[in-house]
């Protein structure tokens, strides 16, 4: 089956962002690096500018898990969802989870969502657009969010937070964040990517997924994506109750994974691009049991592991 891997903006999505939050399209690449600290008027340009790729990135990577009908056959009856996004920001990759689900479950009512980052102003813009989200009558699902002020300063942070929600959850979302963590040395000579999925996997309901996904330009000589699939690789192993179900060359070699370089480009069309680009490396884990159950796909993609002789120099498409 072809992925999606091209999208457009819903037009009273585009119209709440740019016409009524005064959103601005304008790439600072630059100045995007680092978030916790922005203001008001940064936040704004964020809106116009990434909050629609990380719609775009959420909703393709759940069109890919629907496109699994065993993964969408465990889901078709449920009626209420649990979501965490850990550092939302201003939440695209939400909107974009929730429009596929929207689509994709007809008999889900409501989802819950606890959403948790250290930037005020941008929880703030959250929380309003989600107060529109519920007049909008393509979206017939009642969506209730907790956006919660949150600084991860230490793993004792990490280990204080994990306590805070009261339930488990059908998605664990984490979009483009965990580099910052990585720029700023939160967990020192520690693998961000091993120490907070060894944090958010516990919170998985028994159907749950966690969908990690971040930038794939590198710091310090050294590429996110493989930093990324080291971590994870570890904490996997490690805890032997979880597995990747996408990319799914990871479901059948992540044990003997030697490292690799995940990249997928999306782009977005709106109101103010065509065709914006986005490129990220994620990955969608799950626990074992439920791994085991629902992929019964052969090998499809290309990793290192399956194609040996490739160019270890030139990224990979997954
Ligand atoms: C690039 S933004 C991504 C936001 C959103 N997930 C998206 O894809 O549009 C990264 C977010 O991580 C948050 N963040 C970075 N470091 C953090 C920390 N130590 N504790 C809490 N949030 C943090 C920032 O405030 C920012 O909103």
């Amino acid at each position: 089956m072809a992925i999606l891997k091209s999208v457009q903006l819903p037009k009273w999505l585009d119209d709440i962002i740019y016409n009524e939050f005064g959103a601005v399209y304008e790439p600072r690449p630059q100045d995007v690096k680092y978030n916790p600290d922005q203001q008001f008027e940064f936040v704004q340009l964020y809106l116009g500018t990434y909050f629609p790729r990380s719609y775009a990135e959420a909703y393709c990577i759940m069109n890919r898990l629907f496109d699994n009908p065993l993964y969408k056959q465990e889901f078709f009856m449920l009626e209420e969802i649990n979501i965490l996004d850990f550092c939302c920001g201003t939440g695209g990759e939400i909107i974009g989870l929730i429009h596929s689900l929207n689509y994709n479950l007809p008999n889900l009512k409501s989802v819950n969502i606890d959403a948790f980052d250290a930037n005020p102003d941008a929880i703030r813009f959250l929380f309003h657009l989600m107060e529109r989200i519920n007049d909008i009558p393509n979206i017939r699902l009642s969506i209730n969010i907790v956006p919660q002020g949150l600084f991860i300063e230490n793993e004792m942070d990490m280990r204080d937070f994990v306590k805070i929600p009261n339930s488990l959850y059908h998605f664990v979302i984490s979009f483009k964040a965990l580099n910052e963590f990585v720029q700023s040395n939160t967990f020192p000579n520690k693998n961000v990517y091993d120490v907070v999925p060894s944090y958010l996997l516990p919170l998985l309901d028994e159907k749950g997924v966690l969908i990690l996904s971040d930038l794939t330009h590198q710091h310090n000589g050294e590429y996110y994506p493989f930093v990324m699939t080291k971590g994870l690789n570890t904490c996997l192993k490690r805890s032997n109750n979880y597995k990747t179900i996408i990319p799914t060359p990871c479901f059948h070699y992540e044990e003997i994974c030697q490292g690799c370089y995940l990249q997928e480009s999306f782009h977005v069309t709106h109101s103010r691009k065509t065709r914006d680009l986005s490129k990220v490396a994620y990955r969608v884990i799950c626990k074992s049991d439920f791994a085991q159950r629902i992929m019964q796909t052969k090998v499809t993609g290309s990793c290192r592991h399956t194609h040996a002789y490739a160019d270890k120099s030139l990224p990979y498409n997954i």
